[in-house]
């Protein structure tokens, strides 16, 4: 944050950005935190900034129970920290959760509570950072993914067997069920741990060869959870070493039937890494004040948009078009006026589009996405100023604030 005061001279900016969430100082350290988990001491030094998690609902959720258990989900706040030496960084997540929520593997009901990591490969231009959710096509994200799941016997070590072996089968018992259960013990795996390439939601692709050498955790704490990851600063897929890189953090809810799209999402947040090299541009890219009326923006917005995109929870749902109301929790201005005036420069995938034929967000037009959504470029620079500002206000409240 210091440097954010520092850098932004505009008093509007600072006001904003002290209200809203602020980025994260890494801090600098000369310990090993290859293998860094929540109880290391480093954690005590480390400064903790508040990130707010929205809701995720773009997509209407596949899953009336689901939905209903999520229909009033409110934000909530995470508190997170970042330390870095020479070749690694590493990230604790805290977040509250009052129930503690495990996948069993044998059960295919059962949803755990997780955390997520996402970092943009390319983010040399603040104004085109990647979709917020997955990635996008050309815009390619890094995402850490950890969640905890029950033992599975898992004897090569692979980590892709987990189902070979019911543990409710049958037939063992007595002493041999008791020999199979040590064999969970010990050669059980480890927590779902995976990292991920992606440009888009069912683009993704797991790094399996080894390449990305990471390193996660995660906690319960009678109350909510701590998340750790460690992950070099430098691999084949992304260059951290920056003076401020854009990251984003998301969190499952198992209990409420939460994963894959269903989860909260915060928005792109600057981590500041002090003594790297490149300007902070970033950090006005994501920390601006905005510059419209809202509330022009709100009647500009009925009018236009309410057609295809529900603004509000007070609002029917409409699948026309992503929903809006939350889209000013996870989304930057850039990105917000990117979406107006150049509807197919990032497509939100929307449907199973031969589920929902009638509801296809988007066509292909020589191997391109093209989005259905008008561009809206012959409107005034002001009135998109308008539109982005009462956009950024659409967000429910948080749960845990304090
Ligand atoms: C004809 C229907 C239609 C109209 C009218 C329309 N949109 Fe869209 N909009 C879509 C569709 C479909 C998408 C998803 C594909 C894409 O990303 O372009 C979308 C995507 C978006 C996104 C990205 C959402 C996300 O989750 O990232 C934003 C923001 C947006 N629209 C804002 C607006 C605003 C503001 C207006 C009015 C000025 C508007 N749209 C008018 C159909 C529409």
């Amino acid at each position: 944050m210091k440097k954010l005061v520092n850098s932004l001279l505009a008093a509007s900016v600072i006001v904003s950005a002290l209200l809203g969430d602020s980025s994260i100082e890494a801090t600098k350290v000369s310990s090993n935190i290859d293998t860094i988990n929540c109880k290391d001491d480093i954690w005590k030094s480390a400064d903790f900034s508040k990130v707010t998690l929205y809701p995720q609902t773009t997509i209407k959720f596949n899953d009336k129970k689901a939905n209903e258990i999520n229909a009033k989900n409110k934000a909530i706040v995470a508190e997170i920290a970042a330390v870095y030496n020479n070749s690694k960084i590493a990230f604790m997540i805290k977040w509250p959760d009052g129930t503690q929520s495990i996948q069993q593997n044998d059960k295919t009901d059962t949803y755990s509570d997780g955390f997520a990591i996402q970092f943009a490969s390319n983010y040399s231009n603040p104004k085109k950072l990647p979709y917020i959710g997955m990635g996008s096509e050309g815009r390619e994200v890094v995402v850490h993914l950890q969640k905890e799941t029950s033992k599975t016997y898992e004897p090569n070590g692979n980590g892709n067997v987990a189902y070979q072996v019911n543990p409710n089968q049958t037939d063992l018992f007595g002493k041999d069920l008791e020999k199979y259960n040590d064999l969970v013990k010990t050669l059980g795996t480890r927590d779902y741990e995976r990292t991920f390439v992606s440009e888009g939601f069912r683009s993704m692709s797991e790094i399996k060869d080894g390449s990305s050498k990471s390193f996660a955790r995660i906690a319960y704490t009678g109350d909510g959870w701590k998340g750790t990851l460690s992950r070099p600063l430098k691999d084949e897929y992304l260059n951290l070493n920056s003076a401020v890189i854009p990251v984003a953090f998301a969190v499952w809810d198992g209990d409420k039937l939460g994963r894959n799209g269903l989860k909260y999402l915060s928005a792109w947040t600057a981590v500041e890494l002090e003594g790297k090299p490149g300007s902070d541009a970033l950090l006005s890219a994501l920390y601006s004040d905005v510059k419209g009326d809202a509330k022009r923006g709100k009647d500009i917005a009925t009018a236009n948009c309410s057609a295809c995109h529900q603004l509000t929870s007070r609002d029917a749902a409409n699948l026309m078009g992503p929903s809006l109301t939350n889209i000013g929790g996870y989304s930057t201005i850039d990105y917000l006026k990117e979406s107006l005036m150049n509807p197919s420069a990032v497509v939100v995938p929307g449907y199973n589009r031969n589920a929902h034929s009638n509801y296809a967000w988007y066509n292909i037009d020589n191997g391109k996405r093209v989005s259905s959504m008008p561009g809206f470029d012959w409107m005034s620079a002001q009135e998109i100023d308008d539109i982005v500002a009462y956009l950024k206000t659409l967000k429910v409240e948080v749960e845990n604030a304090q």
